[in-house]
C-alpha cells in the first residue's frame, strides 16, 4: 500500500491556510520525511519543507550534496539545493522575499539560533506553532503505515530467533549486542532504530543499561530490547526476557507477573478510553503482588517514523485513546542487584477501534 504525501501535504495547505499563516516551514527531519518521501539526516546543516500559502508553492531545501536524493524521492519537486559554503537563512528570504508576516514553525525543534537567524532575514514575521498539528497527523497512522510497521517488527523477530541461536556462556553482551545488529542488516533493515540493548543478570534490573563486557552466565536473566528502521522509514520495538539455562523460583514468579502485566495492558487497548487506563491496568497487577515501587516508568509511548512519538502512555493521560494509533505495552519489574524482566509489544488501535498487536514472539518464559 502507497503513502499518501499529497494528502499530508494538503492537510498542511488547509491547517496553514485557516490559521492565516504565509508559509509554513518543516524542519524536523522526520516531518519532512512525512510530508516528501524524503528521509534523511542532514546532521547539523539545514533542510527544511517550505510550504508558501501566498503562492501555493512547495519547496524542499536541502544540503546540496543530498539534491539527488531528494530528486528521487520527494513529492515536492521544486528542490533548492544549499551548498556548505552558503548561507541557508539567506537562501530562504531570496525565494520568500522578506515581507513575510505569519510563519509556522515546530516549536518544540527550532532552536534559538534559527529563531535569531529567522528573525534577521523576515524582519516583520509573527511565530505560530505548527507542530501540535503535525503531531496529530502523525498519531494516527494509516494501513498502509502499520504495513510498513509490521515488516520492521517481522524482521526484529527474525533477528531475535536468529540471534537466541548465537547465545554462548562466557561472550559478552556487548558480543551478542553485535551478532544482533549484523542480523538486522543481514534480514533487509536499514539498521537498529535505537542502539541495541543486551544486559544480563544484575545488569538487566537497568532500564535503559548498554551493553559491556559483563559475561553471559548460567542462570542469568538475559534482556534484549532492540527494534529496526526499515528503508520505508518506520521503526519496531521489542523486548524478551530469557533466563540462560535454569530458573529460579524468583525468577519465574516475576516472569510470570510481567507477562500477566503485559497481558492485563493489551486487554485493556480500545478506542474511546483514556489512555492512562492502558497504564493503570498493567501496572496494577504487578502493585498488587508488591512490586509497585519497581516498575517506576510509564507503560509504553508512540512509535512511528521515530522511536518515541505521541502518544506517551502513562497513568495520568486523560486523552482518549482512538483508532490509528501505535504504541508499545512494555512493563517491567527492575529488582536492583537480582535483575530485572521487561516484556515489550506494539499494539495498534485498528479501524474497528480494537487492539491489534503487531508483535507475536511466543511471551512465555523460554529457559536458553
Ligand atoms: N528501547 C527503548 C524503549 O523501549 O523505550
Ligand atoms: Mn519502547
Ligand atoms: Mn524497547
Amino acid at each position: 500500500m502507497t503513502i499518501d504525501y499529497q494528502n499530508r501535504l494538503d492537510s498542511l495547505r488547509t491547517y496553514a491556510k485557516e490559521n492565516n499563516m504565509d508559509i509554513a516551514m518543516v524542519t524536523t527531519p522526520a516531518n519532512v520525511f512525512y510530508f516528501t518521501g524524503f528521509l534523511s539526516d542532514p546532521h547539523e546543516r539545514f533542510m527544511a519543507l517550505v510550504l508558501d500559502n501566498r503562492s501555493d508553492e512547495y519547496m524542499l531545501f536541502v544540503p546540496a550534496l543530498d539534491k539527488d536524493l531528494a530528486a528521487e524521492a520527494s513529492i515536492v519537486e521544486k528542490i533548492i539545493p544549499i551548498s556548505d559554503e552558503q548561507n541557508p537563512y539567506e537562501i530562504v528570504q531570496q525565494h520568500l522575499g522578506e515581507d513575510v508576516e505569519a510563519f509556522g514553525l515546530e516549536m518544540k525543534t527550532v532552536t534559538m539560533f534559527q529563531h535569531q537567524q529567522l528573525e534577521a532575514a523576515f524582519p516583520k514575521a509573527a511565530y505560530g506553532d505548527i507542530q501540535p498539528f503535525i503531531n496529530t497527523l502523525r498519531l494516527r497512522k494509516s494501513r498502509g503505515e502499520i504495513e510498513h510497521m509490521q515488516k520492521a517488527v517481522d524482521i526484529i523477530e527474525k533477528v531475535l530467533e536468529e540471534g537466541l541461536k548465537k547465545v554462548r556462556i562466557g561472550m559478552t553482551e556487548a558480543e551478542l549486542a553485535g551478532e544482533l545488529e549484523f542480523l538486522m542488516k543481514k534480514f533487509g533493515a536499514e539498521g537498529p532504530s535505537f542502539s541495541t540493548i543486551v544486559l544480563a543478570g544484575e545488569k538487566s534490573a537497568l532500564p535503559h543499561g548498554s551493553p559491556g563486557d559483563r559475561q553471559l552466565q548460567h542462570g542469568d536473566f538475559l534482556l534484549i530490547d532492540m527494534g529496526v528502521k526499515i528503508k520505508e522509514g518506520y521503526c519496531s520495538d521489542t523486548t524478551r526476557t530469557f533466563v540462560i539455562g535454569e530458573a529460579s523460583e524468583k525468577q519465574k514468579e516475576i516472569y510470570q507477573l510481567v507477562k500477566e502485566s503485559n497481558q492485563a495492558g493489551i486487554d485493556a487497548v480500545k478506542a474511546g478510553v483514556p489512555l492512562k487506563e492502558f497504564d493503570i491496568a498493567a501496572r496494577r497487577v504487578i502493585h498488587d503482588k508488591g512490586y509497585g515501587d519497581y516498575f517506576n516508568n510509564r507503560v509504553g509511548h508512540g512509535l512511528g517514523i521515530e522511536l518515541h512519538e505521541e502518544p506517551s502512555v502513562h497513568e495520568n493521560n486523560e486523552n482518549l485513546a482512538e483508532k490509528g494509533l501505535v504504541f508499545t505495552i512494555e512493563p517491567g519489574i527492575y529488582l536492583p542487584g537480582f535483575g530485572g524482566v521487561r516484556i515489550e509489544d506494539t499494539v495498534y488501535i485498528n479501524e474497528a477501534g480494537e487492539a491489534e498487536v503487531l508483535t507475536v514472539f511466543p511471551r512465555e518464559l523460554q529457559i536458553i
